[in-house]
Parts: structure tokens; C-alpha cells; sequence
């Protein structure tokens, strides 16, 4: 049965997608969660207050939205500080740069000094790991997404029927797609991620290519507390699907904490599908953060221009020098940016002092072994069930259930 959205009905749209009868029932869940501060996709998508003006504007732009006025995307945080985020929508800039601002100093006084990976990512540190991601020497998307292709059937099997799938980091990519094919009756795919931008982007081409499936983003900085949207209609059982070795970049107490958050979101019954990139040689590991074009460079970089422009900074790119080594006692390749001589750097009002060869930390990216990450998952009570790599075992994709 198909049932027309009255929008579609005034504009005399066919509708594209299968609506499925439930939507058509009144969901009190639903009426109380929009008046809870739940907002429109159609907000979301246009940072507009008026919605139906949002889908009119969407829809003169020729995209198909049939289904999506339903769905309602919880915006959870304070925080708005993931990749691609740009301080707009709720928070205003004004409390974006605050935190931003608070958190380059904390980590400018520490020692290590260290900044905070996710201000690699504004919009050209994003593009330049997107560059990254295609090169040669970077290994770590290529291998996963080529894992997940080959073995999509048996990780759907492995997940199960009648899931609500949670991604963590919003991917419309292949990845996610090759998943959603396979699964049998899905019941929802919720879409976990800090830029509303991206959220609406996955949402309305997954939607449009998986009618069948609800799809609920939610906007959210995943490494905090959030609660699952209610589905139309009852998944068996949670999943969280996490993967592009995110995980590696946490430290070990705050990737157990990552792990118990996603063990106590699924709840019994539940699963997480993962992806670890693997130990192995020290030079296969150490290329890939340090390509022969220097891309990683500038994409490291990158992150004292962002600093300068948006918090007043007075870094010199050309006296840092882009450093990624791997530490076989933590498995780990620490990047960072050295300072190439003793120099003095302001950030708004503050002044730090650098020595000679002085390093700023930019990100972890831990290297697992698969029993070594089995038994951290272990201890949050996630069962390693099965796991798939690659002819060369550079990387591995997990799939844990959560049994007690
Ligand atoms: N999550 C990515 C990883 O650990 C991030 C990354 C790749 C990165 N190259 C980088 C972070 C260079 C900082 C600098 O592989």
C-alpha cells in the first residue's frame, strides 16, 4: 500500500518512494519529540525554522523528498565541532569558536603540547582528506571498502534480521550502501554525525535509494551519550556500524569508553561492526602518513591556518614541520607538527613558547592486532563473532555481539 504525502498530493508529485503504511498512522512518540526540540529534516537540511518552506525550496530544486517530511532528526548537542562543521545552525558562531578557542589552549598549556584532530577538518582540511583517502600509500579506505564489498552478504548474515543500523560518522558511500543492499528486512538505518550537512546529504540519497528503509539521522558528536530514535515499527535488535578505524584514533581508556557507550546504546542482543587497521611493517605504516606528494603535510598543516584565520592565531606554516612516526611500544603512529626552531606563537591574547624541535601532537591513529582489539571489546562484554581482511591483511573488519 502506498500513501500519498499531502504535500505531494498539493503539488501533484507522483510520489517516488514507498511510504510505508505506518507512516500513515499517527505516532504520538513522534507529535511529543517535535515539540521536545526534535526538528525537521528539512530544517536540518536549510538551517531554516520553517520547514514546509524549507521542502518547497528543496523541492524547486528538483529533489525528491517523498517519505523524508516524516523524519525527524534530533539535535542533541551543545557541541558542534565535527568534521565539516561550521558553526551554524543553533549554536551560532559565537559558541563555536568559544570551545574552539578553550580547546587550543588547553592543549597549547599541556605538555605534550597537542591540538585537537577535529580542527584538521575545516572545509579545505576536509577536502585534503578526501585527497588523502585516494592515495597510493594510503592504504587504510581503499582495503575497507574493498572488505566490505567482498564480504557484504556475510557481514548482513552475521548482523542479522530486522535491524535498526546505527552509523557512526554519516556515510552515503558505498560502504553503507553494499550493507543496506544485503540486510534482510531492515527495519531503520540511523545515521550518526556532527555536520548537519552531511547528515542531509546521506539522508536524502539513502532515502531515496532504500524507500523500504526509515531513515533517522541523528546530529550528534558521537564520542558523547545519545539516545536512539524511535522507529515506526519495532527492530529485532541494534547495531552499530563503525567503520573507517576511527576507533584507532582514541586513546585506550577513551576508545574502552567508546566501546562500553556503543555496548550500552545496543543493549542485549546487540552488535557493532568495526573496522582496525592492522600491525604491520613499520614503513607500510609509516608512508601512509607521510605520501611521497605531501598531501598529509598540508593536510596537517592546515590546521594552523584554520587556527589563524579563526582564532586570531600567528603561526608561521613554513617554521612546522609535518611529523607522523610509528611507536611500536604504544602500536601506535603519532602525528604531529615540530617546530623548527625556538619561536613564540600567539593565539588571540596568549603567547606559547616553542623549543627547537618542540612537538604539537595532531592525532593518534592506534595499530591493533585482531585478538588485541577482541579483548578490550571483551571487556565492555562485546563477543568477537567474526572477522574479515584482506589478502594482505592490512586491515579487518569485526563484527562483536553484545551477549549479557
Ligand atoms: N583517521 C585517520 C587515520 O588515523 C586520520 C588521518 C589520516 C590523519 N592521515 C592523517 C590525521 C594525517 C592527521 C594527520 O588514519
Amino acid at each position: 500500500m502506498e500513501v500519498t504525502d499531502h504535500l505531494d498530493d498539493r503539488s501533484g508529485e507522483r510520489p517516488v518512494g514507498q511510504i510505508r503504511p505506518c507512516y500513515s498512522r499517527p505516532n504520538p512518540l513522534r507529535s511529543e519529540a517535535c515539540q521536545k526540540g526534535y526538528l525537521r529534516l528539512g530544517e536540518i537540511l536549510m538551517g531554516h525554522s520553517d520547514s514546509a518552506s524549507a521542502l518547497a525550496k528543496l523541492r524547486a530544486q528538483g529533489l525528491r523528498l517523498n517519505g523524508l517530511r516524516h523524519q525527524e532528526l534530533r539535535y542533541t548537542g551543545q557541541r558542534v565541532n565535527g568534521r565539516g562543521a561550521n558553526g551554524h545552525g543553533k549554536n551560532g558562531q559565537g559558541a563555536f569558536k568559544a570551545e574552539f578557542l578553550t580547546d587550543v589552549l588547553t592543549g597549547l598549556q599541556a605538555s605534550p603540547k597537542s591540538l585537537p584532530s577535529k580542527y584538521l577538518y575545516d572545509e579545505r582540511g576536509s577536502r585534503l582528506f578526501d585527497e588523502i583517502c585516494l592515495l597510493d600509500e594510503y592504504y587504510l579506505t581503499r582495503t575497507e571498502d574493498q572488505i566490505i564489498k567482498q564480504y557484504a552478504q556475510e557481514m548482513a548474515d552475521q548482523i542479522g534480521p530486522g535491524v535498526m543500523l546505527v552509523e557512526y560518522g554519516s556515510g552515503s558511500s558505498t560502504k553503507t550502501t553494499a550493507l543496506l543492499n544485503r540486510l534482510a528486512e531492515p527495519i531503520a538505518y540511523v545515521p550518526v554525525d556532527i555536520s548537519r550537512e552531511h547528515l542531509g546529504r546521506t539522508a536524502l540519497s539513502l532515502a531515496a535509494a532504500f524507500p523500504q528503509i526509515e531513515i533517522l539521522p541523528v546530529c550528534a558528536d558521537f564520542t558523547q551519550a545519545f539516545s536512539l530514535p524511535v522507529s515506526s515499527r519495532l527492530p529485532t535488535h541494534s547495531a552499530v556500524f563503525f567503520p573507517g578505524s576511527t576507533i584507532g584514533n582514541f586513546q585506550r581508556p577513551a576508545a574502552l569508553a567508546m566501546l562500553e557507550q556503543i555496548a550500552q546504546l545496543c543493549g542485549r542482543g546487540g552488535g557493532l561492526l568495526i573496522g582496525i587497521d592492522l600491525q604491520k611493517e613499520v614503513l607500510a605504516l609509516e608512508s601512509a602518513y607521510n605520501d611521497a606528494r605531501g598531501v598529509t603535510a598540508e593536510f596537517n598543516l592546515n590546521i594552523l591556518r584554520h587556527i589563524n584565520r579563526e582564532l586570531a592565531g600567528n603561526f608561521e606554516k613554513n617554521q612546522f614541520e609535518h611529523r607522523a612516526v610509528y611507536d611500536g611500544d604504544e602500536n601506535r603512529i603519532e602525528i604531529s607538527l615540530v617546530s623548527c626552531c625556538q619561536q613564540q606563537v600567539a593565539v588571540g591574547e596568549e603567547t606559547f613558547l616553542l623549543e627547537e624541535d618542540e612537538a604539537i601532537i595532531t592525532e593518534y591513529s592506534h595499530k591493533y592486532t585482531i585478538e588485541g582489539f577482541a579483548s578490550l571489546a571483551a571487556e565492555v562484554g562485546l563477543t568477537l563473532r567474526r572477522s574479515w581482511t584482506d589478502d594482505k591483511q592490512l586491515f579487518a573488519v569485526l563484527h562483536f555481539a553484545l551477549l549479557s
